[in-house]
């Protein structure tokens, strides 16, 4: 017979706004082999093994989220194919019931290697970051010159049908911002989704400024003039991403993720577990919250629950970047998971 905990636990998970909550994104690993300018430049110390949660935790939370209503899952890092056994992890998460949507976004630099044994074990598609089309500024941006690879592995996500292919591009004034073109271009010859990401005040050192960042409105405009854009219907409320097609009929959809010039704040329904278990309820969150002291010290699945709930309770309004209320978060981008 239900019983009122019971019904509880079956309830979709809501903030304090009425936001559902219907997507989680899991960094499980905060290591990277690159070094982008706009993440983490420099070197900085890795979290002790000990410390990351082991594939069963990951995948024990994942299965109390989705149980609670949540659809989606996305995989981050630093960088996620460097965690050792992760097509093993996508096995785990691919079986769990109503799971509508497990993705990973990735450097792209493992993929070609990996692509295959990823879609074996059940992943349908990949977000690939990729800043630059020119093998130099490539190497700038990255600290690394590895464009090659990257190409290599995005072609070898298409051959497995990872697809479609998502490229992310960070925009940066006077660094890559030229290139837009070139990846509209790169969009319809390929039929891949671009997206353009507005540089978030989210990096290791202080690199971030107005005058770096470029506002989507603007690398759109600059597209739409020579490739006009229509809005793509099918582009999703709960999407962060404003979505365009190309009014030729070509292939490719060119996206915007205008965080800081339009921030879609009302909307966001997700939230996020760092690689060493802890919740974060905005990208911008300056509280975590502890998940691995209550899965280590043998929590049943509705203590987590509840925890969970509680913690998704707090989820904050809005990010303050531009408001005069804004403070840095500790953690960075790369240990965040994006
Ligand atoms: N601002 C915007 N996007 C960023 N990313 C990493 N750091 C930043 C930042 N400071 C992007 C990466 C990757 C995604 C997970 O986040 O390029 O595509
Ligand atoms: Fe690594 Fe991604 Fe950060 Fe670049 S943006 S340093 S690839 S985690």
């Amino acid at each position: 017979m239900p019983d009122a905990s019971q019904a509880g636990s079956s309830a979709p998970l809501a903030d304090s706004f009425g936001r559902r909550i219907g997507s989680l994104r899991i960094s499980v690993t905060d290591r990277c082999n690159l070094r982008c300018v706009y993440c983490m430049p420099e070197d900085i110390p890795w979290l002790p093994r000990a410390q990351l949660l082991s594939l069963e935790e990951l995948a024990r939370v994942a299965r109390i989220v989705v149980a609670s209503g949540v659809r989606k899952i996305r995989l981050t890092g630093g960088e996620p194919l460097l965690r050792r056994d992760l097509p093993t992890l996508i096995e785990l998460l691919a079986e769990i019931p109503g799971l509508d949507d497990l993705a990973l976004t990735t450097n792209g630099t493992q993929l070609a290697r990996l692509a295959g044994p990823l879609r074996k074990a059940g992943l349908r598609r990949v977000n690939v970051s990729l800043d630059s089309l020119d093998r130099e500024n490539f190497a700038r941006m990255a600290q690394r010159d590895v464009l090659a690879q990257v190409l290599a592995g995005i072609d070898a996500a298409a051959e497995a049908s990872l697809a479609p292919v998502r490229i992310n591009c960070v925009p940066m004034r006077g660094v890559n911002d030229h290139e837009a073109l070139a990846f509209a271009k790169l969009a319809r010859e390929r039929g891949f989704e671009v997206r353009f990401i507005e540089f978030m005040p989210l990096e290791h050192g202080d690199r971030w400024g107005r005058d770096v960042m470029v506002a989507g409105s603007e690398l759109r405009q600059r597209i739409d003039a020579v490739h006009p854009l229509v809005p793509d219907p099918g582009c999703d409320e709960h999407s962060p991403s404003r979505d365009w097609r190309f009014a030729d009929g070509a292939p490719g959809v060119i996206g915007f993720i205008d965080s800081m010039s339009r921030p879609f704040c009302a909307h966001c329904n997700r939230i996020r577990l760092t690689a060493d278990g802890k919740l974060r309820t905005c990208l911008f969150s300056v509280r975590e919250h502890d998940l691995r002291e209550l899965l280590r010290r043998g929590a049943s699945d509705e203590e987590i629950l509840a925890r969970l709930r509680a913690v998704v309770a707090t989820k904050e309004l809005k990010h303050h970047v531009g408001d005069g209320l804004y403070v840095k978060p500790e953690r960075t981008m790369s240990r965040i998971g994006g």
